[in-house]
């Protein structure tokens, strides 16, 4: 649908958004095109590939945002402070946005980077879905591993298991998604 360099040219119609967000190659755009079976979004074994916000309308109801991937460890300082003012007003202000979905890359250790992304989400108070990616490329002692060094990592939250390749996790993530989609807004306490 649109590809943003600011917010200021970011869809107006108020429609719900949910955002994919991780570091540069995690698989974001690959997780994307699985959800919607479709090569809509644009992947590359390159990282720092998605340098814009990019909105994808589904079904005329509601966006898949597929954000900028961060620790990309070539990018200059100029593409980490753009990317650093865009995300911080993109999570910090915008209103239609209903779930962040997390993703790490289940054969790397959580970064720095990564923390700092978790810390931020959970001080917003949006939902929060967490993904570990690229699970086919994993032994089951090996996925046994990445759990548990997940579950070290975020004291115990839960989270789905991906592959963009074979498809696992999709239908999971998909309840998540529709859930996110259908929660009430939050009305004010109104006391009589
Ligand atoms: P940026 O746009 O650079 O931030 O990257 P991204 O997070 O969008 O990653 P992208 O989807 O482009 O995937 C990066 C690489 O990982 C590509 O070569 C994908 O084919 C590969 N990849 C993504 N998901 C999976 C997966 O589930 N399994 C396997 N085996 N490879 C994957
Ligand atoms: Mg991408």
């Amino acid at each position: 649908m649109k590809s943003v360099a600011c917010l200021n040219e970011a869809p107006r119609d108020q429609l719900p958004e949910i955002a994919f967000l991780g570091r540069s190659n995690v698989g974001k755009s690959s997780l994307i095109n699985s959800l919607l079976g479709t090569k809509l979004a644009r992947t590359s074994s390159t990282p720092g590939r998605t340098q814009l916000i990019n909105f994808y309308l589904v079904n005329q109801k509601f966006y898949f945002v597929d954000c900028p991937g961060y620790g990309y460890a070539k990018a200059p300082d100029s593409i980490r402070n753009q990317w650093h003012r865009l995300m911080e007003e993109y999570l910090e202000s915008r209103e239609p946005l209903k779930l962040n979905v997390l993703l790490l890359d289940s054969r790397v250790a959580p970064t720095p980077l990564d923390e700092q992304m978790l810390e931020w989400l959970m001080a917003y108070q949006k939902p929060l879905t967490l993904v570990l990616t690229k699970i086919d490329k994993l032994s089951s002692n090996e996925l046994r591993e990445a759990h548990r060094r997940l579950q070290r990592w975020t004291q115990n939250s839960s989270f789905i298991d991906y592959s963009a390749i074979q498809h696992i996790g999709r239908r999971e993530l998909w309840r998540e998604i529709l859930n996110a989609l259908s929660a009430p807004l939050r009305s004010p306490v109104v006391r009589s």
